[in-house]
Order: C-alpha cells, then structure tokens, then sequence
C-alpha cells in the first residue's frame, strides 16, 4: 500500500484558513498527516484528519491548549509549522507602535510561544519544525519595516532553534517570494505584473508551491536537513533589472 510521506505524522499548521496554510493542510492530509490546524479568524473546514483549533498564535493560552490537543487527542506531535502572519503597510515614522508590536508578536513571538509548549512533544517524536519567513527577510521594499524585521528574526530564531534542539528536532525556515493569497487582494493589476516581471519565473507563485517545499522540509525527506533556509520565490531574490 502507498503510504505518504507523513504518514502516521501529527501535525500543528497555524494560520491554516487560508492561504498557503490552507494549502500546507490540504497537502499534509494527502500525505496522510493528521493535522490540528489554528486560525484566529477564518474556518478551517473540519473534515476526517483535521482538529481545528480557534486562538490568536501571539497568546500563550493558544499555545497550552494546541499542546494539550496534541498530547490527550493524539498522544504525540511530529511537525510545528508556524505560518500565520499579519502585515500592516506603512513607513517606520508613520506605523504606530500598537502595529509594530502586533506584527512582531504575531510573526515572530508566536514561534517562540509554540516552541515553548510544544518542543517537549516535539523532541519525543524526533520531529520537524519549518518556519513561514519571507524574501522581506533578505530585501527591503518599502512600507515594511516591522514585517521585514519581524521576518529577519525568524531566520536567526530557525537557525538558533536547530542548534537548541538538535539532534531530536530539526528546524528549516521558508522564505517565499511573491504568492498569490489574500494578501495580494488590494494590490493592482498593474503591480501584480511588475512583481511577476521581477521573477525569473515570470509569474506569481501559487500557495501549493510553497507547501510543497513545506512537506519536504517537515517530511524524512529532509532528514539532513536542519537550520537551513528554503527560498521558494521563483528567482525574485536572484534577479536585478538594472542597467
Ligand atoms: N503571500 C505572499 O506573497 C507571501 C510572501 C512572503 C511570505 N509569506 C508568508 O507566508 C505565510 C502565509 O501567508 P499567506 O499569504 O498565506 O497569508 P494569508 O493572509 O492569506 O493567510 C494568513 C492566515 O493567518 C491567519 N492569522 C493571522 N493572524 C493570526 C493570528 N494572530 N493567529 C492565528 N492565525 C492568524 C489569518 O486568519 C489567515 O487565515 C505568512 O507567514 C507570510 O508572511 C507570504
């Protein structure tokens, strides 16, 4: 019998209705993981495989309940995949400090509020953990300044977590480039083409793209594989238009 690449896995997806987290939960259901998904906000279908969890990943109290579900209904978990973000737009000197603070709490404190109450189940399954990054990581583009820095924590935190942990967890971060999600809704046509001109792909990326680099980093397939980043950006970060 077919078996798939996560097959007897349980896996923890945050920011998992929508998106690539959405996409991260359809691909790890195919691969045969059972997936406790957590949203803040949007419904994560429930369905066989899928126990849905409504919390804020930037509140602890999120965290002990996602811990207590793995340990009580499921006796284990083998995979942490921090993905949920929020982004506000805005130069430094006109973002408040309400927002700044959001943004770091939710994409970059939360990972380390996950790891604090799942790393123990974590290290008894010898798992994996992957981290949502981004290219904002490793460019600046205008408006960012707390996302970028939020998500440039995020590749010193992966980096840091792996050598904590290690040998029993490993740890990888991602960092997609331009993918078309929510997060593209009020961004016009005409900058959707220059950003997909940008690319060496020549195009936006899709959501399953970049759950496909997830399985693999959360999967035995990567099993030599830890404090490693993943771009998955169609060339965005590999290519300059200048003269
Ligand atoms: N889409 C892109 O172009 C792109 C590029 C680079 C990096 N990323 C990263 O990929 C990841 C997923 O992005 P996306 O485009 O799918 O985003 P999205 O906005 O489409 O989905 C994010 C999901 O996270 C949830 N969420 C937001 N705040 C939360 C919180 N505090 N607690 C729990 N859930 C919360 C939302 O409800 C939503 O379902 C993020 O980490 C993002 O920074 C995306």
């Amino acid at each position: 019998m077919a078996r798939g690449l996560l097959s007897g896995k349980v896996a923890v997806v945050t920011g998992a209705a929508a998106g690539i987290g959405a996409a991260v939960v359809e691909r790890f259901l195919a691969e045969d993981a059972r997936v406790i998904a957590v949203d803040v906000a949007g419904q994560v279908p429930d369905r066989a495989g899928v126990r849905t969890i409504t919390g804020d990943v930037a509140d602890p109290a999120t965290w002990r309940r996602v811990a207590d579900t793995a340990h009580a209904e499921f006796g284990r978990l083998d995979v942490l995949h921090s993905n949920a973000s929020v982004v506000v737009r805005a130069p430094a000197h006109a973002l408040s400090e309400d927002d700044w603070d959001r943004q770091l709490a939710v994409n970059l404190k939360a990972t380390y509020l996950a790891v604090h109450d799942c790393v123990g189940l974590l290290r008894e399954a010898r798992g994996a953990i992957v981290l949502s990054s981004s290219v904002h990581a490793l460019a600046g583009l205008p408006g960012h300044p707390a996302y970028a820095a939020a998500k440039g924590g995020l590749v010193a935190l992966g980096r840091q977590l792996a050598v904590e942990y290690g040998p029993q967890v490993r740890v990888n971060t991602v960092l997609p480039g331009p993918i078309l999600t929510s997060v593209w809704d009020g961004i016009s046509e005409a900058d959707r083409r220059r950003s997909a001109a940008a690319t060496a792909a020549g195009r936006l990326g899709r959501p399953e793209e970049v759950a496909a680099a997830v399985t693999f980093l959360a999967s035995d397939e990567s099993s030599f594989i830890t404090g490693a980043c993943l771009v998955v950006d169609g060339g965005w970060t590999a290519m300059k238009d200048s003269a």
